[in-house]
């Protein structure tokens, strides 16, 4: 489905909604994604390539990943793991995984477009040096993934053999999963029973450049154990989330979180082309923060935090505000924002596409406002701004993709246990504090 497609759909129906996983949702986590191999042409897409080179032009003589461990000095490894890490958002690393997401991920995946992809990559160094530094085991939702999001785990060292086990990852099928994760839960198991109870069921990814693990956010992995190989093992994970389940995300939501790429090359291309941000950006105007607690998603976000963003955005995009505007505590419809935007003529830096109306058409007439008088609204936590006719149509693609205003549960909310006891909680106090 083309993202005009799909929007239309969520204008126009009902989509599915945050409740439990779909028959769908469930069919595809207990198969493709149920810690699969999958493989994928290598020399189509060397990301271990690419990777073993930027070490390299970094300055170090490394003739293989496996060997990092001996080259790179034990204090340097963290400061390139994450220049690394920092890398994967180069713009042609950037087209190779996106490339990735629609010629492997998505068909063998079975994955539904509109496709959003992680902002970040990780990328780790396993380093058979540090017994210390090893990841425990642990699921995606219990790191406030939400149920509909994917992940992709690929190794970039060959870790088929069975002693290789300790550098590769340990994985437990789904359904298995989840009862030990009850069961965990239940019980209020240490870390270190956990490490041996997961330990005993998990089994060892075989994988190597060319090959990757599919999994889900239920699937129980980790490292487990130390790297006791001798060798280091270099890997990358990402998530992908489908537009269909874009408001099953948990606190990882889109834009923030993920990117929707682009659905072809040419698009790339095009995308490529655009002028520089810092151009678009000066256009004379003052500039104003706004921060507020008045919609669902900004609710319990403290305004301390969200200045802190906003500061860091101004930082690097040159921005400097002059004023700071608050919106009104009990007033869901949003007067100061309003104000700003009807009566003033600034650029206003405001936290998220989340703080909107949340009401399609208010939202929508406060956004055309906007760009009529030609003010510049930043969005800081999904690193978007509101510049042109083209921006319009990018912020209201991801709005749909995550149901603002759409979803029963608010953008931004795990749909885990925790969250169900906390709702039951609070509903409770809520009914003794109406009587
Ligand atoms: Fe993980």
């Amino acid at each position: 489905m083309t993202i005009q497609a799909f929007r239309k759909a969520v204008e126009e129906f009902n989509p599915i909604q945050a409740k439990d996983v779909d028959a769908e949702l469930e069919r595809s986590l207990t198969h493709e994604w149920d810690a699969q191999i999958m493989t994928y042409p290598n020399e189509r897409f060397p990301f271990n390539e690419w990777i073993l080179n930027r070490v390299r032009m970094m300055g170090y003589d490394l003739d293989q990943l496996d060997n990092l461990h001996v080259v790179v000095p034990q204090k340097e490894t963290f400061k390139v793991t994450k220049q690394l890490c920092a890398d994967t958002n180069l713009a042609e690393f950037r087209r190779m995984v996106n490339r990735f997401v629609r010629e492997v991920a998505v068909p063998k995946g079975r994955l539904r477009p509109p496709i959003a992809v992680q902002r970040f990559m990780n990328v780790r160094i396993m380093l058979p040096t540090t017994p210390d530094l090893f990841f425990p085991y642990h699921t995606g939702l219990l790191y406030g993934h939400g149920v509909a999001s994917r992940s992709l785990w690929l190794p970039f060292v060959d870790v088929t053999a069975d002693e290789d086990r300790s550098r590769s990852m340990q994985i437990i099928g789904i359904k298995r999963s989840r009862e030990l994760i009850k069961f965990a839960i239940d019980k209020r198991l240490g870390m270190e029973e956990m490490t041996e109870v997961f330990g005993k069921e998990s089994h060892q990814i075989k994988a190597k450049p060319g090959s990757c693990c599919f999994f889900s956010q239920e699937n129980i992995h980790g490292s487990g154990r130390p790297n006791t190989t001798g060798k280091t093992r270099v890997s990358m994970d990402f998530r992908l989330a489908e537009g269909m389940y874009g408001d099953l995300l948990g606190r990882k939501i889109p834009a923030g979180y993920s990117h929707l790429i682009p659905e072809t090359e040419e698009e790339e291309e095009r995308l490529a082309q655009r002028p520089p941000r810092e151009k678009v950006f000066d256009n004379g105007k003052n500039t104003m923060f706004y921060v507020g607690n008045n919609t669902s998603s900004t609710y319990p976000i403290p305004v301390h935090l969200q200045r802190y963003m906003l500061l860091d955005y101004s930082t690097r995009n040159g921005l400097t505000a002059d004023l700071e505007l608050f919106d009104l505590e009990d007033m869901l419809h949003l007067p100061t924002l309003w104000h700003i935007v009807e009566h003033r003529n600034v650029n206003l830096v405001m936290y998220s596409i989340f703080a909107l109306p949340e009401e399609e058409e208010d939202r929508n007439r406060m956004l055309d406002i906007a760009l009529k008088k030609g003010m510049i609204l930043h969005f800081v936590n999904e690193d978007l701004a509101l510049t042109s006719a083209e921006d319009l149509e990018t912020i209201k693609n991801y709005l749909a993709f995550s149901k603002y205003g759409k979803s029963r549960l608010p953008v931004g909310l795990p749909l885990s246990d925790l969250s169900r006891a906390y709702f039951n909680k609070w509903s409770a106090s809520l009914a003794e504090w109406r009587n």
